[in-house]
């Protein structure tokens, strides 16, 4: 079982369909007993609906985490970055939360990431945030989400440009597995240590 704090930052990457939705939901969401809001922007997990309290907007975000709700799923009606960034504000105010971001990208790109995304990447820490950025394209995401991150999962990738960008955090004799692991399998690496993991 993975040692991953709720309040560190994790970076999980691989190409579509490898599975890092399912080990996210199967693996770290049950590691974390506090607040978790699970963003959920291309509305791929109804089947959180029945453990989880669902939200749309960051004003219901707000009225949830005050009435004690400690499992929010967030399906935004509106996909602006405006709405995305105040979500990140309502939960950086809030601290002591885990902040799952499927499909990281949408939300930032390599050269701009929305101001509360930042907060939380470089100063969650101390207020007890954590995040987990989940994509399948980190060539279009913005460097903090990797270079802030202690944690990292890295199932299979296809694209050299989306090797580029993560190859420098995989110790050297492992730097083949990115593009040869099956799917569901994928490299743990904390502390420049990666290790090869099975399907869950
Ligand atoms: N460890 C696993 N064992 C069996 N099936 C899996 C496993 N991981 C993922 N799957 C299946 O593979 C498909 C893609 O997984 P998903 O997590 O949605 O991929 P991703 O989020 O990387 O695009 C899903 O239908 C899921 O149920
Ligand atoms: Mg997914």
């Amino acid at each position: 079982m993975p040692n991953i704090l709720s309040n560190s930052r994790t970076f999980i990457t691989g190409k579509t369909g490898v599975g890092k939705t399912y080990w996210t939901k199967k693996v770290l969401l049950p590691l974390f007993p506090g607040i978790v809001v699970y963003h959920d922007p291309k509305l791929e997990c109804d089947d959180l609906k029945g453990t989880f309290y669902l939200v749309t907007c960051p004003k219901e975000l707000h009225n949830a985490l005050e009435a004690g709700r400690k499992k929010i799923l967030y399906q935004p009606k509106d996909l602006s970055w405006i709405d995305f960034n105040e979500m990140c504000r309502v939960i950086y105010m809030k601290g002591n939360s885990t902040l799952f971001l499927d499909e990281a990208a949408l939300f930032c790109s390599a050269s701009e990431i929305n101001e509360w995304h930042q907060n939380i990447m470089c100063r969650g820490r101390s207020r007890g945030v954590g995040i987990v950025n989940l994509t399948q394209r980190p060539r279009s995401c913005h460097a903090l989400l990797i270079s802030e991150a202690e944690n990292f999962i890295i199932f299979r990738l296809q694209l050299q440009t989306d090797i580029a960008k993560v190859k420098y955090i995989v110790p050297v004799e492992y730097q083949d597995k990115i593009y040869t692991l099956e799917d569901y399998n994928y490299l743990f690496i904390q502390d420049n240590i990666a290790k090869v993991m099975r399907p869950c």
